[in-house]
């Protein structure tokens, strides 16, 4: 039930700790630095000689998907490459068991997801589920895979799963890299982050009232757009989506390095732009993309990490998420987007566990 939660959606929100507790249970060796899935043991021999990864997946699961390119590409030696299942199909693709396709789906019976699963295993490719629904018809279709253990996700706005998968990510790409380039001592680093995350998600859900607040400011204007840079590009387009499914706000996500080549143009006192900051190689370029925008007189709302002792200067309002793993970070990066569109949507009185014309999960093409 709800839990005395006024929606599931808020209710999935809040579950998220424990979320990445399940994620995790039984799955990590910390001293050995490696991760356990027994999902995938039946076919580590040819995981292991893979060297290359499709990951095939549509909505928010393919937003994960794009962060997860950069956790295999950071852990392990193949080359990724992420489509939208709904394209994948129509492309012409040399497939071979040197090839895995990793699809990636709450419900495990997204149409497309499904379709391109069964091409894959046609054209010869070893495929691997990131599934929640147990039994799921694409769980049961592929070759080997790993389930999210997060319980029912209702709210047709996807929140806990997401959360779920980047986690499997980090551990399925830890699974992998262990044989290839991954150091123990790096293992060991990612595994202990992962075992702080709960609580560090839980600290930013206790200033949740924060996030109301900046959205009952923001929820005004009738466009956004929200920037960021390599997997915050992906978590852009994440927090631009929920906005868009559940207060009907419409919201563009860019990496921010395309602002000079088009975006930019929108920018005024009334188009306000979320920016997602980390503590990478990316900061200074992040905070240079602002600048640009106030200079245009675009109201700014930053989402940068506890530390970051620039930005406040720079930017219109400013919330601040803890500091972990690099892999692990856009998973913080994403709870306030969650928060803030479930904040607009409450704000603009939409239906927000059922928005319209959206179902939760997408069987017909
Ligand atoms: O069940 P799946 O993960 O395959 O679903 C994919 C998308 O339909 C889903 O993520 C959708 O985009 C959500 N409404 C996003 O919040």
């Amino acid at each position: 039930g709800l839990n005395g939660f006024p929606h599931f959606m808020l209710k999935e929100i809040y579950d998220q700790p424990e979320t990445v507790r399940n994620a995790c249970r039984g799955r990590m060796n910390v001293s050995e630095g490696v991760a356990v899935l027994g999902g995938l043991q039946s076919k580590m021999d040819e995981i292991k000689n893979l060297r290359k990864l499709i990951i095939v997946s549509c909505g928010t699961s393919y937003h994960a998907g794009l962060i997860g390119r950069y956790i295999f590409e950071a852990l392990t030696d193949l080359n990724v490459e992420v489509e939208l299942a709904s394209e994948f199909r129509y492309r012409k693709l040399r497939l071979d068991e040197t090839t895995g396709v990793l699809a990636i789906s709450q419900s495990g019976e997204t149409i497309d997801t499904l379709a391109a699963i069964r091409e894959a295993r046609r054209k010869g490719a070893l495929t691997i589920g990131l599934v929640n629904v147990v039994g799921s018809t694409i769980a049961r279709e592929t070759d080997c895979g790993v389930y999210c253990h997060a319980g029912p996700e209702i709210g047709v706005a996807s929140t806990k799963i997401f959360v779920s998968q980047l986690v499997i990510l980090n551990l399925m790409a830890l699974l992998i890299g262990r044989y290839q380039m991954v150091s123990l001592n790096e293992g060991v680093s990612l595994l202990k982050a992962l075992n702080r995350l709960p609580d560090q998600v839980s600290d930013i859900l206790a200033r949740a009232s924060q996030i109301d607040e900046l959205a009952r400011i923001y929820q005004k204007f009738d466009n956004n757009l929200f920037i960021g840079r390599q997997t915050h590009a992906a978590v852009a387009m994440e927090g631009a989506l929920k906005l868009k499914e559940i207060s009907y706000i419409h919201a563009e996500a860019y990496a921010a390095g395309e602002m000079k080549h088009g975006p930019i143009s929108l920018i005024d006192e009334n188009f306000p732009t979320i920016a997602l900051l980390a503590n990478d190689a990316s900061y200074d370029k992040m905070l240079s993309n602002i600048q640009e925008i106030r200079a245009r007189s675009g109201p700014v709302l930053a989402i940068t990490y506890e530390g970051d002792d620039q930005c406040a200067r720079h930017c219109d309002d400013l919330f601040r998420v803890p500091q972990t793993h690099d892999l692990l970070q856009p998973i913080l990066t994403t709870i306030p987007l969650q928060l803030f569109a479930y904040y607009c949507a409450r704000y603009r009185g939409t239906e927000i566990d059922k928005p319209r014309n959206l179902a939760k999960s997408v069987t017909v093409e």
